[in-house]
């Protein structure tokens, strides 16, 4: 297919997210709204709950300032810093400090032509945490994600469409033991460090005998990859707080068809392939690196299309 005028102006609006899988989604939800805005009569009003400092909504509005509707849009944050910033980065438009989990916040929203929640969820996810277990009380915690997820659907007007984007966590129980070799005694160290200080779940590992080796259940080893580009880093302290994995591709996918709307597309992605194969080595045969992100398009339609 041949570039479009848009993909030029992405490529170079967004080459500082390059290696940042959420790309995707500002990608997809700006074809839609482009789709939307060729429409006649149709709008395209933006919400994104769980904004943060407005990088995905903001970069939107900022390129589809034409769009029909486009002034109506909002972002949603409860770090009240987070939404100050986005404030003064993107003035003119709408940001409330508020917890999109609050029905009685969502109610005074309004309706939306396209919802986003981008890198949110498992926030949700993580906020479950039990100190009486010393990890998220699992169950608890994707009631509470299915909860926020139909909060979002009920913003949707009729025909608006679901951007989600996030983590994601394996198929299966997860219980498959993974052997891993780490690449250096800093890779081992910093495998240290995240078993001992990640909090929402509790890691567990078996010292193998064999120099610079541990095992692992896939579930864990796809909590430490997914993290270890944060090991090491100042981030590390406000990472090592939430878990990317909650739902299967399957539980996403049972969870959005339960609130009636339809999957146009689902993705999933990994950005990090590389930076992981540097840091450790999988031993068991026929384990790969697990699959990093999912990416969902799907639209709420109460009348036939
Ligand atoms: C990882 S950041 C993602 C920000 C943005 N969506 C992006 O991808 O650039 C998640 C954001 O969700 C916000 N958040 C998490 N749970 C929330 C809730 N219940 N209500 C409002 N904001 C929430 C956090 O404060 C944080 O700014």
């Amino acid at each position: 297919m041949q570039p479009t005028p848009w993909d030029h102006y992405w490529e170079l609006r967004l080459s500082a997210l390059e290696d940042l899988g959420k790309r995707e989604a500002i990608l997809e939800a700006s074809r839609l709204i482009r789709t939307l805005a060729e429409a006649p009569g149709k709008t395209a009003r933006l919400l994104e709950l769980g904004c943060g400092e407005g990088q995905i909504i903001g970069a939107l509005l900022e390129a589809h300032a034409q769009a029909p509707g486009i002034q109506a849009s909002v972002g949603v944050d409860y770090r009240r810093g987070v939404v100050e910033t986005s404030r003064r980065l993107y003035p003119g438009m709408k940001f409330l400090e508020g917890d999109f989990t609050d029905p009685a916040l969502l109610a005074g929203l309004g309706q939306f032509d396209l919802v986003l929640l981008v890198n949110a969820l498992h926030e949700v996810f993580s906020a479950t945490f039990s100190p009486e277990r010393g990890e998220v009380d699992v169950p608890r915690a994707k009631e509470r994600v299915r909860q926020a997820l139909g909060g979002a659907v009920g913003c949707l007007a009729d025909g608006g469409w679901l951007v989600l984007f996030d983590g994601l966590e394996p198929p299966g129980d997860g219980g498959q033991r993974v052997h891993l070799r780490f690449q250096s005694w800093q890779a081992r160290r910093r495998f240290e460090t995240f078993a001992q200080e990640f909090k929402p779940f509790r890691i567990q590992y078996r010292e193998t005998g064999e120099a610079g080796c541990v095992e692992l259940s896939q579930h864990d080893f796809a909590r430490y990859i997914d993290k270890s580009i944060f090991l090491d880093k100042a981030l590390w302290e406000s990472e090592r707080l939430e878990s990317y994995q909650y739902f299967t591709e399957a539980e996403f996918r049972q969870a959005i068809s339960a609130l009636g709307l339809s999957i146009h597309e689902l993705r999933t992605l990994t950005v990090n392939y590389e930076k992981w194969q540097a840091e450790v080595e999988i031993l068991t045969p026929g384990v790969d690196f697990p699959a990093e992100h999912i990416l969902i398009l799907a639209r709420l339609n109460t009348q036939k299309e």
